[in-house]
């Protein structure tokens, strides 16, 4: 075959365009640190170091460490690559977060790993690879006169590895106050993404930075009594099952002081923060925002609905069906799961902005104080009463149906039209509640033509049917539905 023979990327403007995906500093530490958990490490010591303004940082842990085979290996792009299977706890995926991260702060990489008594280093040099035609020949050890900031892992006496940075892009155009604020905002980053592996139900890890533990900070705020949880759900879906949980976070009121209430607020701030947490493999890769889902329209970030978190679990088995980035950054849920994620976070937003307006404690009923009821009384004049998810008769019947989305239509059908609730004043919906009524329309209409019944007779038969045909535009929302 005619070819023009081998075209290799030119290695050092391929590496620092891999340095530009769009990390920033937390970013770029965190995914260091999720190499450490993979390796199962107990403890990651980080440190930044101003060193009179030519900076570095090392991140330190005591995991596996590697051989030096297995170190090369690390070094290469794309080494172990996305197809390979990767154990359950492996938080990797791409064979890049190493050396993407690094250079996107940095232009000097080394790494330094222990097995055993046997200790290996290997460096990327940009700089170097920019003037010298080096090609892609990976260096041995640290930079001359480096040497002692490998001294860390020397001193550890356990396998483990050590990954530094030198020639930091923070340095000489910085200066020390604001150095000393990107820590801390690396600091803040990593309490949130690794908090279930600080504090929670993930394997325990210590990190430290500048020699302080960093303490969990948990997005759903489950340490104070008026957080209420919602049930557990599990979404089946041929890609990979998904576990989801609703929280509702309690009013500002409900906190000691501001200070509490802002930190529970999180890094960005409440109204920011609120949504999905989208976790890979107990790793927080999504911290907030609605996911593109929503009703009739798609759902913003409103001051209203912020005290509204939901968790979502996902395995690392399904990272193409979810398109999680290189920097594990975003996700997206698949079309198949976007229905069921909808239906429950609709019900966590009701109830949140009910919480948010002070609503529910005005009844002077607090919907937890008898559990065993099932019902719950409302803030809603129209519909004063709702069937309680939690209860247990409930969460069964809702476990055990084929189709959860059918008999959640079902219980709101029977909350929204129980004589009770029909009160004289007419009543203008609003938006939440139109959503919600749409996506159980749209459970019947499906149900309806899964059994066979034409669309456009399945259509006029929802819109007639009650309390669907209270519903503007009703026959707009069942679009799209087969
Ligand atoms: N701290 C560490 N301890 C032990 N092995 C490591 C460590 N860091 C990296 N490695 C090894 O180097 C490999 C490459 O790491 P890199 O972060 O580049 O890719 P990855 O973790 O496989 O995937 P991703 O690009 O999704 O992060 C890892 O698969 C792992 O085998
Ligand atoms: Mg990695």
């Amino acid at each position: 075959m005619a070819t023009y023979g081998q075209i290799p990327p030119s290695p050092a403007a391929l590496m620092e365009s891999l340095g530009a995906l769009g990390y920033s500093l937390e970013a770029a530490v965190a995914d260091i640190v999720d190499n450490s958990i993979s390796a199962d490490a107990a403890t990651v010591r980080i440190t930044f170091d101003w060193n009179d303004g030519a900076p570095f940082a090392w991140i330190l842990d005591d995991g596996t460490g590697m051989s030096v085979d297995g170190l090369v290996e690390a070094m290469r792009l794309g080494g172990v690559g996305p197809m390979a299977a990767r154990r359950t706890t492996d938080l990797g995926r791409f064979g890049l977060g190493l050396k993407t991260a690094s250079f996107s702060q940095c232009s000097r990489l080394t790494v330094a790993t222990r097995q055993g008594k046997s200790i290996a280093s290997a460096r990327w040099d940009l700089e170097r690879m920019a003037h010298a035609d080096s090609g892609w020949e990976l260096l041995k050890g640290a930079e001359p006169g480096s040497e002692a900031r490998l001294e860390p892992l020397k001193q550890q006496h356990r396998s483990g590895t050590l990954v530094l940075w030198e020639l930091l892009r923070t340095g000489t155009e910085t200066s020390l106050p604001r150095f000393l604020e990107a820590v801390e905002r690396v600091e803040r980053h990593l309490a949130m993404i690794f908090h279930r592996y600080l504090d929670g139900d993930a394997q325990r890890l210590h990190i430290h930075l500048n020699g302080r533990a960093i303490t969990a900070w948990d997005p759903f705020v489950t340490w104070h009594p008026a957080t209420t949880p919602k049930p557990l759900a599990r979404l089946r879906d041929p890609s990979g099952d998904v576990t989801v949980r609703g929280y509702v976070l309690p009013h500002r009121d409900r906190f000691r002081d501001e200070d509490e209430h802002q930190q529970a607020g999180g890094p960005d701030g409440w109204v920011a923060q609120q949504g999905f947490y989208v976790y890979r493999a107990y790793r927080l890769i999504v911290a907030g925002g609605w996911l593109g889902l929503g009703g009739s329209r798609e759902w913003l970030r409103d001051e209203a609905s912020q005290l509204a978190r939901i968790r979502i679990d996902i395995p690392n088995s399904i990272d193409t069906v979810w398109r999680i980035d290189v920097r594990k950054a975003t996700a997206r849920p698949p079309g198949s799961l976007r229905d069921g994620l909808i239906r429950l976070a609709a019900d966590v937003r009701r109830s949140a902005r009910d919480v948010f307006a002070h609503r529910g404690v005005r009844t002077g009923i607090q919907p937890d104080a008898m559990p065993g009821r099932l019902w719950r009384a409302t803030a809603s004049k129209r519909y004063p009463y709702a069937i309680k998810r939690e209860h247990p008769l409930v969460q069964t019947a809702i476990d055990n149906s084929a189709d959860p989305a059918l008999t959640e239509a079902l219980l709101l059908a029977i909350e929204r039209t129980v004589p009770a609730s029909i009160s004289a004043t007419p009543h203008r919906a609003t938006e939440a509640e139109v959503d919600e009524m749409v996506l159980a329309a749209r459970a019947l209409m499906r149900n309806l033509v899964s059994l066979g019944v034409d669309p456009q007779a399945a259509v006029e038969q929802v819109a007639r049917t009650e309390p669907f045909d209270q519903v503007p535009d009703i026959v707009q929302g069942l679009k799209g539905v087969d």
